[in-house]
């Protein structure tokens, strides 16, 4: 197969800042796989698992810790530009624990998704699951959702529901929600690349995806 013969991939890159089993999860269902490659790993910590994960599959991955540059609008543009000369296409935060800068989400904007452990608009920001347990709510989950300017709030993709057990072991139900995410970020993510997903025309917080169906009683 010539190079111009071949399939241009659909690039995806990860941003992680901590164990990174979100990003596994994505190497080991969608990397080389249904015209998926992901192309670079971002960290925003020298010191994250998710590095390691990465190198081991063969993967150019790079730290950029905040502390490293004047401000955090000088790291984010570091990062995009990083993101932008591999030509990617979809940035997934996988357990990334920064908000992006505004001008970061602009140069991707609609092109950014974060999981995150609960079901949005509750529980946004930090320690979700805790914040889930200690409101004493019956049902939690996981959302994946496209990345706006504000803290878990753009449009939602996917959602999963999670009974919660009462009293709740956090360790358990931390294994149940990774469970579920190990699941839903991979399948947005395909969903995406198959251009199966899209912003209703009519309701911009609205996220179409091709498997809907209408609501039928
Ligand atoms: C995941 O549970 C993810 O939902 C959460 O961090 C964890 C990262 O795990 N993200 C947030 O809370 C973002 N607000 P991982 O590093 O093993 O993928």
């Amino acid at each position: 197969m010539t190079a111009d013969s071949e399939e241009r991939l659909f690039r995806v890159a990860v941003l992680v800042s901590g164990e990174g089993t979100n990003l596994q999860a994505i190497l080991d269902r969608l990397h080389g796989r249904e015209g998926i490659e992901v192309a670079r790993v971002g960290a925003s910590r020298e010191s994250a698992r998710g590095l390691e994960r990465a190198r081991a599959a063969g993967i150019e991955a790079a730290a950029f810790e905040a502390a490293a540059y004047p401000d955090r609008e000088a790291r984010d543009r570091a990062l995009a530009d990083w993101l932008a000369g591999r030509g990617v296409d979809l940035v997934v935060l996988a357990g990334f624990m920064e908000l992006l800068s505004p001008a970061f989400v602009a140069r991707f904007r609609g092109r950014i998704v974060n999981v995150h452990p609960s079901l949005l608009p509750a529980f946004p920001g930090t320690r979700a699951i805790e914040q889930a347990i200690e409101y004493g709510v019956r049902v939690t989950g996981v959302t994946v959702h496209f990345v706006d300017e504000g803290v878990d709030t753009g449009p939602i993709v996917l959602q999963r529901p999670l009974e919660l057990p009462y009293p709740a072991d956090i360790a358990e139900v931390e294994e149940r929600v990774h469970e579920i995410e190990h699941e839903l970020l991979p399948q947005a993510v395909r969903m995406i690349a198959r251009g199966a997903v899209s912003i209703d025309p009519t309701n911009p917080r609205r996220v179409l995806v091709a498997e809907d169906h209408p609501w039928t009683p």
